[in-house]
């Protein structure tokens, strides 16, 4: 067996040496335009050229949850594509969204400036029920979170392409039910795969159905946000502030308005980070369940996009 590394991101020297501890039946190697045909690739965001020559795979295996940025690529039409499932992710990710929600809930920013200035001072405690948390996207890291935010209380909403049943959440599904979800939420967090069905989501009309003083936290896909309508609807204080760990173009250029924006957190694409050890027990996983044909969790459909 065969297996390719190609990745843009990462160092790919440690992927191939995991790959290759771990399959000792196979040859792992770091792909270089002209190399032998391989069974399987470990990819991120990899070159066309990389798939034009590299036409007989049997799967492609991503090494992140997000596959938009692959599907983008021209690839065989017989090549499976597999994406991370979880890998250690979700919990990252409900660390980051309950830290956001909690920090903006307790208005932390606000008590921090406060001992800054050398001021003790209290503020009239906030009510959660008036905090009320939606979740769009209820897939392996949404509904995670949704679950974790439920543990404090949070009334929670999830909203889902197919519907679903989650303990302690409010769930909606379905186009017809995307206005209704937003228009009970103050606080919306985004784990939408980016699709052309969700790109620019989150924009003046459905940002503008939130609850008075409203707050975001885009956690998926930059595309997912028109920029300018966020800044009309923060300066219009119909919403309170957004914490964005993504955005239309990454790394966020110098001087764009976001960096110093007193309402807008900004983290550099880090709520939920590929961990190379899991990441690869993952990958090795599947390689071998579908060197024995039996079925694998995390395969993308190209049709629907995630
Ligand atoms: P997932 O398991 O595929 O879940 C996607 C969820 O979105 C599913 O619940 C799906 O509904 C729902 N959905 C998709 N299209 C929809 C639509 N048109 N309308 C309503 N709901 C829709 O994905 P995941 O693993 O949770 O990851 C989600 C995204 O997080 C990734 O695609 C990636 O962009 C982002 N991400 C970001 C970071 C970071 O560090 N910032 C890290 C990892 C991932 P169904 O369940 O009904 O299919
Ligand atoms: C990160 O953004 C991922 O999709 O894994």
């Amino acid at each position: 067996m065969h297996i390719t590394v190609c990745l843009s991101q990462q160092k790919p020297d440690p992927w191939q040496q995991g790959l290759q501890a771990a399959l000792p039946e196979a040859d792992v190697r770091i792909w270089q335009p002209g190399a032998p045909a391989a069974d399987h690739a470990v990819v991120w965001s990899p070159p066309q050229a990389f798939f034009d020559e590299q036409t007989q795979l049997k799967a492609v295996f991503n090494t992140g949850a997000g596959v938009d940025a692959l599907l983008a690529a021209r690839i065989a039409p017989g090549t499976r594509i597999v994406r991370l499932d979880d890998a250690g992710m979700s919990v990252q990710m409900a660390e980051y969204v309950c830290h956001a929600v909690i920090r903006h809930f307790r208005e932390f920013d606000a008590y921090e400036a406060d001992v800054k200035a050398g001021r003790w001072s209290y503020r009239k405690p906030r009510l959660r029920t008036d905090f009320p948390v939606g979740v769009m996207g209820l897939g392996v890291l949404g509904e995670r979170v949704a679950r974790a935010l439920t543990v404090f209380d949070f009334p929670v909403h999830g909203w889902s392409r197919t519907a679903k049943a989650i303990e302690g959440v409010v769930c909606h599904s379905g186009e017809d039910r995307l206005d209704g979800f937003l228009s009970q939420c103050r606080v919306l967090v985004n784990l939408l795969p980016l699709t052309p069905q969700t790109e620019n989501i989150l924009n003046r009309r459905t940002l503008g159905l939130l609850r008075p003083e409203g707050y975001l936290i885009n956690v998926a896909r930059g595309a997912h946000l028109v920029e300018d309508d966020l800044l009309v609807l923060l300066d219009s204080g119909h919403l309170a502030g957004a914490t964005l760990d993504v955005f239309r173009t990454e790394p966020l250029p110098a001087g764009h308005g976001f960096w110093n924006h007193p309402k807008i957190t900004v983290t550099p694409h880090t709520s939920a980070r590929t961990l190379r050890e899991e990441s690869i027990a993952q990958i090795v996983r599947k390689i071998r369940a579908v060197e024995r044909g039996e079925p694998i969790a995390g395969e993308v459909d190209r049709q629907r996009g995630y």
